[in-house]
């Protein structure tokens, strides 16, 4: 058993209660490379800003989780040694599907779990959900929880549709599962594909899609029912056209790949939404930067050359999503 408090990490708790109060929201990126670590550790000291670092399962399978863990602990002293004192880093499992994997999660270090049982019936994420929260509140782990279906593919997960969270639950499933966080659907979906092109409208100048608008109205309910509760969104990225106007460029194929408008999670961040989830920007800024590279330099062949930008131009999304759309900044 490894305790996250020994790797210098902490849980939840009291971030979120800081960022609802000081409406702000704290950014929760993917990762499951060395340069994402590096690159979210960097942007996160230099902006002073609290971070959470999430891995999926598919993560864990692809970096192995005794090599994560000892990362998140990386990422901590790293951020000592880059002059922040007191670095606030969550290392969190993001879409958690088994009791037995918040347990393993739990037992090797992580600070914050999501039990993602939102694919199951009310009763029966009720019962999964307060399962794991039972065994994660007797070591100090924060449990994140998920009611209401995204649409897109999380993990071994997938939904053709999204089915927006009812307002009329959420008493009841945060009383009796007693979860401290909520991720709601509102709109969000993962991927770079979120929203089809008959649910767009056509931007007359660009020829660009522009998607729907999140349901604030059901965001705004669930705040009533649970006044201060934290809220989390998952599927958040907002697929820069820029980065995929250059992988389009540089030999890529995404064609009509679109995400959430950052004036939409600006708002959202000011709400109690506490947790916003973006994982595919980042892949995008790395392949864009590791494709330009490549078109520019095609005598290039030593990974430093073109993990540098790719890097690089990882960080830069990162400082902006934390200072011009979540807020998160100077809060440490
Ligand atoms: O919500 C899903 C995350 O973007 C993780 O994706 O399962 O491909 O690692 P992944
Ligand atoms: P994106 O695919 O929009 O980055 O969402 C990531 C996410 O929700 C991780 O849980
Ligand atoms: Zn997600």
């Amino acid at each position: 058993m490894v305790s996250y408090k020994e790797l210098g990490l902490v849980n939840t708790k009291e971030m979120f209660a800081k960022a609802v109060k000081g409406g702000y929201a704290i950014p929760a990126f993917n990762f499951n490379t060395m340069e994402q670590m590096q690159a979210i550790v960097q942007a996160a000291v230099e902006t002073k800003s609290p971070v959470i670092m999430q891995v999926s399962k598919g993560a864990r399978k692809y970096a192995n989780p005794t090599i994560l863990r000892y990362m998140a602990q990386g990422a901590v002293e790293y951020a000592k040694e880059l002059g922040c004192a007191n670095p606030q880093i969550v290392l969190h499992l993001d879409h958690g599907d088994s009791f037995e994997t918040c347990k393993s999660c739990i037992d090797s270090g992580f600070s914050s779990v999501m039990i993602d049982g939102s694919h199951f019936s009310f009763e029966e994420n009720i019962k999964l959900t307060k399962e794991v929260v039972d065994y994660a509140h007797q070591h100090d782990v924060t449990v994140e929880a998920e009611l209401g279906v995204l649409a897109g593919v999380e993990d071994e997960v997938s939904a053709a549709e999204s089915h927006y969270t009812k307002p009329e639950e959420v008493i009841e499933f945060a009383t009796k599962t007693g979860c401290d966080s909520l991720a709601i659907s509102i709109g969000t979906s993962h991927g770079a594909y979120k929203f089809t092109r008959e649910q767009c409208t056509v931007d007359p100048e660009t020829g660009k899609l522009v998607p729907p608008p999140l349901a604030f109205d059901i965001l705004e309910a669930i705040e009533q029912k649970l006044p201060g509760f934290p809220i989390v969104l998952h599927g958040s990225s907002s697929v820069p056209q820029d980065e995929v106007d250059t992988i389009n460029k540089f030999g890529g194929k995404l064609p009509d790949a679109v995400g959430i408008p950052e004036s939409q999670l600006r708002k959202a961040a000011k709400s109690a939404v506490c947790k916003i989830n973006i994982d595919s920007d980042s892949r995008l800024a790395m392949t864009a930067a590791i494709r330009k590279h490549f078109a520019e330099k095609p005598g290039d062949f030593d990974p430093r050359q073109y993990l540098t930008p790719a890097r690089e131009n990882m960080k830069k999304m990162y400082i902006h999503k934390i200072i011009e759309v979540l807020g998160s900044n100077d809060k440490l």
